[in-house]
This record gives structure tokens, sequence and C-alpha cells, in this order.
């Protein structure tokens, strides 16, 4: 797999760049609120000290490994660091799994759904991606609402497929083959 440098996008109002470990306490003030953390996978909660600095740290490995690209959600007129942008790569083929979180006060600007965008665009086109799958807690319908927005299918509910604090959750699958999002998103 041929080594790329970290990338940075742009969208219409914001920058998508690479976290440095000064994004640290950012990342733990906001993706450790309740209302972030609980509908992930993967967010701790409560957000313990240095977990914000150990993620950040792995991301350039993750990246040099073809594992994971994770990137900081900024404003662009403020350089406000807002949240969060991922593509999990799966080694078993060209695929991939949108994750994102946006902070509190920033919900509902259409935000996530311009970075998620940006980032799905960059997996299909750079990253020659097949296809790009994300899955949302049965609870959380405004992460569905990004996906629906982003022209992902739905595929229906896998019951008790995740888990959170020793709970099974019903999960929603969504899925976007490379051509659907070039039909509704094509290239400049
Ligand atoms: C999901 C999340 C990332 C969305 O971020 P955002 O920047 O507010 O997203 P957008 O503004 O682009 O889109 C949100 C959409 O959900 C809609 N929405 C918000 N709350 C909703 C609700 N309770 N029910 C249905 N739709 C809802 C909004 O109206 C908007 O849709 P619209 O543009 O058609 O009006 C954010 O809420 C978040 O970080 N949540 C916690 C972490 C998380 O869920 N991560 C994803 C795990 S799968």
């Amino acid at each position: 797999m041929n080594f790329r440098p970290y990338p940075t996008l742009e969208t219409e109002r914001l920058i998508l760049r690479p976290f440095v470990l000064r994004d640290a306490l950012r990342v733990q003030a906001l993706a450790g609120d309740r209302r972030v953390a609980e509908m992930t996978a993967e967010i701790p909660y409560p957000y313990p000290d240095g977990v914000a600095e150990a993620w950040i740290s792995s991301h350039l490995l993750e990246w040099r490994t073809h594992r994971q690209i994770a990137l900081a959600v900024t404003i662009k007129k403020t350089g406000a660091l807002i949240g969060a942008v991922s593509l999990r790569l799966f080694a078993q083929g060209p695929r991939a799994e949108l994750g994102y979180w946006i902070g509190v006060p920033y919900w509902n600007h259409g935000y996530c759904t311009e970075a998620a965008r940006a980032l799905v665009t960059y997996g299909f086109e750079e990253l020659e991606l097949d296809s790009v799958q994300a899955r949302h807690r049965l609870e959380n319908p405004a992460s569905g609402r990004v996906m629906e927005k982003l022209g992902m299918r739905c595929e229906g509910v896998a019951p008790q497929a995740g888990v959170r604090n020793a709970k099974l959750l019903d999960l929603v699958d969504y899925s976007i083959p490379a051509g659907n999002f070039r039909v509704r998103y094509p290239a400049a």
C-alpha cells in the first residue's frame, strides 16, 4: 500500500485537518459530553485524562498502515474545532466504515453532513473505495438523518449488534456504493 501524506480537506464552511496534540483538551470536553459519547461505540464516558492524547497520537500509524483516517472538523472562519469525522478502512477490501461526532453547541447546522460528505468523497475518489457503510444506535435518529442526507441506503436494524456499558444495543445499518455517490455528488 502506498503511503500518502495525511490529507487536509476544505469545504464551503469547514477545514478538515489532521488532529494535533494541542486539540486534546477540546476533544476531551466536546467528545466527553455524555450526549456525544453515549451515541458512539468507542468514546468513553466519563472521558479520562490522557485518552484524547493517546487517541491523537495513534492517528499517524493508523493512517500509514491503512487502517483508519480521522480528521478534525474545524470552522474555516474561526479555526474552532467542533468535531471529528473518520473512515475505518477494512483489510478485506476497498470498503470503509464512516464515523463522526460533533460537539453539542454545534449540532443541527449541517456541519456533520458537510464534513462527512467531503471525507466520503475523498474515500471514493482518492482511496478508491468501492463502498462506505455506517451504523447508528436505534435511539440516534440525527445520525441516521446524516446518513440519509449523504445518500446512504438503510439496510435494516441489526438487533443487539452493539454493546455499551455491558448493555446490548440495536443498530441501524446504512451503506452506499461508489457509483451511487458519484451520481449524486459528481466530481467537479
Ligand atoms: C449525529 C451528529 C454527528 C449530527 O451532527 P450535526 O452536525 O448536528 O448533523 P447535521 O446538522 O449535518 O444533520 C443533523 C440532521 O439530524 C436532524 N435531527 C436532529 N435531531 C433529530 C432527531 N431527534 N430526530 C430526527 N432528526 C433529527 C436534523 O434536523 C438534521 O437534519 P435536517 O438537515 O434534515 O434538518 C451529532 O448529533 C452528534 O455528534 N451526536 C453524538 C455522536 C454521534 O451520534 N455520532 C455518530 C454515531 S453513529
